[in-house]
């Protein structure tokens, strides 16, 4: 395998009630801002425990944080911990609240505007602190240093990455997801399986442990996934699929292996652009993505097919063809469609798509640097 560091300093505490437990992991003296989105907290219970748990120390709110966080709304949280000096961030929340939070914590010290953070990759020298209590398993963002922020105003999305912005601890009770509606667990479930798909089907690099891992992840996800969806309160199916998708995005598995990020770079301009969920975006390109590069991908593929699915009838090519139609029909069995029409698209929204990427410079994706522009066009042709 490939030399790698890997750092992960994020304190997990996993299980049923353990949001008292932030009470010890906040210092008593910080003055702390509990971040939030459209109010799913205010009426599951998950806002009652962080403020109980929370009883002793200095407290504000910033509510309304949207899916796909956006820019002019995080302007507000930012104005709002810099007048009251907040020295510690909350996130309470999914995917959005938490990046939303890490954005905040880089935002509010810089000195420039913070756009730049994610538009020029400015280098961020220092960043508050911040825990987080997870209330949707899919992204991956409550163990990881990434953050995806959007802006309304140009509709782009765009991410980056900062040590400094690793959550200090993570409370991941599986109990208090039981209120997500159905179609943001099966998001959660594509979301991880592409993850950890991105991380593990390239090329081998004689990373056995790596290899077993990920598939690991993809095994429990398709034999976790449709129970936690057939019965949303069953906490140990529930509990088993929260954890795969927290290990599918800490950067554990990709550690000294090539990696393939295409299909997030060009869903994410998905999402800009058209205002389709995250994991509705990954739905709709990863197949297709799969389909054109499976000559560069050919081994792992068929390591895939074998191991992941059981598939050991048929030449080469066919045990391929089939892996990734076994792909697509997990995500469309967990209810996530995926093709462009299904989310009433053509083939006219490919070319606005193609010059997004080439204005930000993604014009060179995957594990080979292959994927340029007009490989793009192929791959969401295919996805029509
Ligand atoms: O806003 P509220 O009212 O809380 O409702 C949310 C939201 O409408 C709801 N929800 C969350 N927990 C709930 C709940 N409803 C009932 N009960 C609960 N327990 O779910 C809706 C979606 O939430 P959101 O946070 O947007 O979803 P998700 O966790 O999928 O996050 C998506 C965002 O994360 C980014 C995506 O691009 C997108 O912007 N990503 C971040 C990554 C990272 N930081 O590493 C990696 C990912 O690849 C991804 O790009
Ligand atoms: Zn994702």
């Amino acid at each position: 395998m490939d030399s790698f560091d890997f750092y992960n300093p994020v304190k997990v505490l996993f299980g049923q009630g353990r949001i008292a437990a932030i009470a010890e992991e906040i210092p008593p003296n910080a003055k702390t801002l509990i971040t939030y989105g459209g109010g799913s907290i205010k009426t599951n219970g998950v806002y009652e425990q962080v403020k109980a748990a929370l009883a002793k120390h200095t407290v504000f709110e910033f509510g309304g944080i949207t899916p796909n966080p956006e820019l002019e709304i995080l302007l507000d949280a930012i104005n709002l911990a810099r007048t009251e000096n907040i020295t510690y961030l909350l996130a309470v929340g999914g995917g959005s609240v938490i990046d939303a939070t890490k954005f905040i914590a880089t935002a509010v010290p810089f000195s420039g505007d913070p756009w730049d953070i994610l538009n020029e990759n400015a280098s961020i020298a220092q960043a508050l602190p911040l825990g987080v209590v997870l209330t949707l398993p899919a992204t991956g963002s409550e163990m990881n240093p990434y953050f995806v922020i959007s802006r309304r105003a140009t509709q782009e999305k765009l991410q980056t990455r900062s040590e400094l912005v690793f959550p200090r601890f993570a409370v991941l009770d599986p109990s208090v997801t039981f209120s997500l509606p159905l179609n943001q667990v099966s998001n959660g479930i594509v979301d991880s399986f592409c993850h950890t798909l991105e991380q593990y089907l390239t090329y081998p690099v004689n990373a056995p442990l790596q290899d077993r891992m990920a598939e690991a992840i993809l095994l429990t996800l398709i034999a976790e996934g449709p129970k936690t969806l057939a019965a949303p309160s069953d906490y140990q199916a529930r509990a088993n699929f929260m954890w795969c998708s927290t290990l599918a995005d800490n950067e554990l598995i990709g550690a000294g292996v090539p990696q393939d990020w295409a299909t997030h770079m060009i869903a994410h301009e998905l999402t800009a652009l058209y205002g389709l969920a995250h994991a509705e975006t990954l739905a709709v390109v990863l197949p297709s993505l799969l389909t054109y590069k499976r000559d560069t991908k050919h081994v792992k593929l068929l390591q895939y097919a074998q191991r992941v699915w059981g598939i050991s009838q048929g030449d080469e090519e066919s045990r391929i063809t089939q892996a990734i139609l076994a792909t697509r029909n997990f995500f469309e069995s967990v209810g996530v469609a995926t093709h462009l029409t299904d989310y009433e698209l053509d083939s006219t929204c490919i070319q606005p798509i193609l010059e997004r990427l080439q204005k930000h410079g993604f014009i060179a994706l995957g594990e080979h640097q292959d994927i340029g522009i007009e490989d793009v066009q192929h791959i969401l042709s295919l996805s029509i």
